[in-house]
């Protein structure tokens, strides 16, 4: 009898070893390597009838290869379609990440009802379809045009799709398939590649777009393999705080668009509604007099966000002082702090520093550096913003404030959203035609200027 050949994996980033070993050389985890039996290649499941092409491919010269503008499906779903880089692009692999409970099945049930007309394939290995009938009772669409199979085993999976000839598929989750190919459990590193790389070859033969779901550790990674994240064309991560309502879509990774879109939902009872005017939510309705909050002027992908910043500076128990940090870098925070300290001359090294920036985003924009730096004084000073400012500008080690990209956007919808003045580098301002807007700009050039004229 042949010798069945195994091999380790690790169950954190998809490495493969002949040996087990503790601690995995690649990702550094402990105690994440299984043995799974490796399979032999095998004819692929998914294989056009027809169309097997076994010319050999030749160089071709870059001018003569004709180019295809690509066919996008319009999802019904601004926040969607910009994520995506303008609609589902065909023949694309497309994964969504997200923590149970999040809001991944509802939103591509969602998308799947939305898109009626489009013949929709709907596979589901979670939940019944008993289940996803009242999900879809709930969020209210219909559509004569999605077809849901509730089953796991991706050959079986396959010959529906011969049958039906869906023009999207959707599998939920990619975690729950299997294959009789590999002997693995469903779920482990060689069935999730498995099943990947057939639905990945599917995809591609047959151009029809596939969305998989794919559960996220505790750690926030994609559960399974890294190797996933390599095979498909666009990774998005669906996030938020289960205590919150809010929803962010947010690419990592994407062949057809850009990587810094942002797409936002609120979760109400009928489905996810579409946030189109994310800044109104950012900002919360405060009464005047509150220390420690003020107003960036973000910009994500090509979406200008006014965010709030929220910090709260007290002395230190103890003598042992903490830094903590949401949704901002904390290692910017420390150099914004040790900027305040060494040209501001405000003695921060004894305070406690908290901060915050509301509606559970992530900022990686330095442009609100100056809205945060200002936040963290007006909160040691305990004196208040005004309401009607707003700030977008970086802070450099030298106290300086430094210009940000595209600062005609941000000062438009700081202007849209009532806001009557902006802070801005001095840098920023050649190229403005100050006069056009009817908000009060700004330019400063140094830290210090800008916080002795907000707090007196
Ligand atoms: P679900 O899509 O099942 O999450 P995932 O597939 O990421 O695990 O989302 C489930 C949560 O969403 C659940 O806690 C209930 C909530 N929800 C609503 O608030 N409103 C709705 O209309 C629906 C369908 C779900
Ligand atoms: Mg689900």
């Amino acid at each position: 009898m042949a010798k069945i050949k195994t091999a380790f994996f690790c169950q954190n980033c998809g490495v493969q070893s002949a040996k087990w070993i503790g601690k995995c050389p690649s990702c550094n985890e402990w105690n994440t390597f299984v043995e799974e039996v490796l399979t032999t290649a095998e004819d692929p499941l998914w294989k056009e009838e027809k169309s097997i092409n076994k010319t050999r491919s030749k160089p071709i010269p870059i001018d003569e290869i004709e180019m295809n503008i690509e066919q996008r499906i319009d999802t019904h779903d601004q926040e969607l379609n910009r994520v995506l880089g303008g609609g589902i692009v065909s023949g694309s692999l497309v994964l969504i990440g997200g923590e149970p409970g999040i809001g991944k099945s509802t939103l591509l049930l969602q998308i799947a009802l939305q898109l009626n007309k489009v013949k929709v394939l709907y596979v589901s290995g979670e939940e019944s379809e008993q289940q996803i009938k009242m999900r879809a009772h709930r969020i209210g669409h219909q559509s004569n045009s999605l077809f849901i199979l509730t089953e796991t085993n991706l050959n079986s999976i396959f010959e529906q799709i011969k049958l039906l000839k869906p023009s999207i598929l959707i599998v939920d989750s990619i975690q729950t398939l299997f294959t009789e190919k590999v002997e693995a459990a469903p779920g482990s590193v060689s069935q999730v590649r498995q099943c990947a790389g057939e639905l990945m070859k599917y995809a591609k033969n047959a151009s029809t777009p596939v969305f998989l779901i794919g559960h996220i550790t505790k750690e926030g990674s994609l559960a399974g393999p890294k190797i996933l994240e390599h095979m498909v064309d666009t990774v998005i991560q669906f996030e938020g705080d289960q205590h919150l309502s809010y929803r962010i879509l947010r690419t990592t990774k994407n062949r057809f668009g850009s990587t810094s879109e942002l797409g936002i939902y609120e979760m109400v009872h009928n489905g996810l509604r579409q946030v189109s005017n994310p800044s109104e939510i950012l900002i919360s309705q405060r009464e005047d007099g509150f220390s420690g909050i003020s107003i960036g002027a973000s910009l994500e992908g090509n979406r200008p966000l006014l965010i709030e910043i929220q910090s709260l500076v007290s002395t230190a128990a103890y003598g042992t002082s903490q830094r903590s940090c949401t949704g901002f870098d904390a290692k910017r925070l420390n150099m914004l702090l040790a900027v305040l300290e060494k040209r501001g001359g405000y003695r921060l090294g004894l305070m406690d520093v908290f901060l915050n920036i509301a509606g559970g985003l992530r900022i990686e924009d330095p442009a609100i550096d100056l809205a945060v730096a200002v936040s963290i004084i007006s909160s040691l000073e305990e004196v208040p913003i005004s309401k009607k400012a707003c700030f977008a500008a970086e802070v450099g080690l030298g106290g300086e404030i430094r210009a940000v990209n595209r600062i005609e956007n941000r000062i438009i919808e700081a202007e849209k959203l009532g806001f009557e003045q902006i802070y801005i580098s001095e840098y920023n301002t050649k190229g403005l035609t100050l006069s056009r807007h009817k908000i009060e700009i700004k330019p400063y050039s140094r830290l210090d200027l800008v916080l002795s004229d907000l707090i007196k």
